[in-house]
């Protein structure tokens, strides 16, 4: 098995001119807190359309404070699929709220509107809402849903950096669209824009964003508007020059470096091509599996969002059954072929964390559980070749 021609099924794209950017900042005044810091956060926000952009150390920190801005906690409970990585759901915990499950459209992997309509209660305070491999959920519809009954809408659009839906005729982005309160992207390296490690949180919203950025960091404040009068009892804080700061909630540090930022806007600049290969790369592999009675390709929710996705997973259901061979048999022949693969996601509440505390049981969304049982991720990135392409797809083709 030769290494050098093993196909991961993710991979990070950094360039020459993403390497430059880095030795840049390295070079320059300053390594965290500087000027490139607020000028990714401003590029982001105009690329996806939105108003404000917190970036922050990790989109797990950044699900984290955004439900924190939300004013979530204990005797709340907050929904999110599944069928998604522990963050989406650990942010609920993390601020002592409950977090529960809503199951998914067995056609799109996605938190079914549907279904989040029927589960509905009134100690519902936010729904976590994942865009799966890259795919917003029915957000006109959650939102909808959510809102009247006064929760927010978190947009988890971790796996969905520079992509969107498009609806009546309209394009709409993640993190540009009127349908979340605050949308949510990770810029990890299997994902489709990296920074190493990295997250952001985009609204439109003046007054989550003010909390964002507080939560950022320690939740202190320079801004003499939030100032909380201390100065009046305590004679030696009442001159309030440029280094004075107040701390009127409880923060984490969970800011990015400078360093990071500069590679973030190297990868802006490429992020439409990083898109486009991805979708085509979709495209290849839909036309090639659209026969095969043992594999279902993943599906958009409507067939025009083909245009708008930015896939960050390819994840097919595969009848393991029907080939006669286990997954991790599967896994083995497709790496034989050098091929890599993952499997993602296993139900959250399965996890012993969530059963241990919350009481969730097998059973508890029976989709969920049905796509765990057949899901594969291929491999999708966007320095992937058309042979790489066709590798795969003959490799999928010959487990027959
Ligand atoms: C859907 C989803 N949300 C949140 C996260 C957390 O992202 P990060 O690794 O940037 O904390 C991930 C990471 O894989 C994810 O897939």
């Amino acid at each position: 098995m030769s290494q050098e021609n093993f196909i991961p099924y993710g991979k990070q794209n950094i360039s020459d001119g993403d390497i430059e950017a880095v030795v840049a900042a390295l070079k320059s005044d300053f390594l965290t807190c500087g000027p490139l810091v607020d000028e990714f956060e401003n590029k982001f926000a105009e690329y996806v359309g939105g108003k404000h952009a917190i970036v922050v150390c990790n989109a797990t920190a950044a699900l984290d404070i955004t439900m924190r801005a939300a004013g979530i906690g204990a005797s709340d409970r907050v929904i999110t699929s599944p069928n998604t990585f522990l963050s989406s759901a650990n942010c609920a915990a993390f601020v002592g709220a409950t977090p529960d499950f809503c199951d998914i459209d067995p056609a799109t992997y996605n938190m079914s509107a549907d279904a989040l309509e029927q589960m509905w209660t009134d100690d519902i305070k936010a729904v976590v809402a994942v865009s799966f491999a890259g795919q917003s959920c029915d957000m006109p519809r959650i939102h909808k849903i959510a809102n009247s009954r006064g929760a927010v809408v978190i947009e988890d659009a971790s796996h969905g950096t520079g992509g969107g839906f498009e609806l009546n005729g309209k394009a709409y982005k993640q993190g540009g669209h009127p349908w979340a309160d605050m949308t949510v992207f990770s810029f990890h390296p299997v994902k489709t824009l990296t920074t190493g490690e990295g997250g952001i949180v985009i609204t439109n919203s003046d007054e989550f964003a003010k909390k964002l950025r507080q939560l950022r960091t320690h939740g202190m404040t320079r801004d003499t508007e939030d100032f909380q009068g201390l100065g009046s009892d305590t004679p030696a804080l009442a001159e309030k020059g440029p280094w004075y700061y107040e701390m009127t909630t409880l923060g984490h540090n969970f800011r990015i470096t400078d360093i990071q930022c500069a590679l973030g806007i190297s990868q802006l600049a490429r992020l439409g091509d990083f898109t486009q290969r991805r979708r085509d790369i979709v495209a290849m592999y839909n036309a090639a599996f659209a026969g095969l009675d043992f594999l279902e390709t993943p599906k958009t929710l409507r067939p025009e969002d083909a245009n708008h996705v930015s896939w960050h997973l390819y994840s097919v259901q595969i009848d393991f059954e029907s080939l006669g061979r286990s997954r991790t048999e599967i896994m083995a022949e497709l790496r034989e072929s050098n091929v890599g693969t993952q499997v993602l996601y296993i139900p959250v509440y399965l996890q012993p964390f969530y059963r241990n505390t919350y009481g969730y049981e097998p059973g508890k969304c029976p989709n969920s559980e049905a796509y765990y049982a057949k899901a594969l991720s291929l491999p999708l990135y966007p320095s992937m070749t058309d042979n790489d392409v066709q590798r795969v797809i003959t490799a999928v083709k010959n487990l027959n």
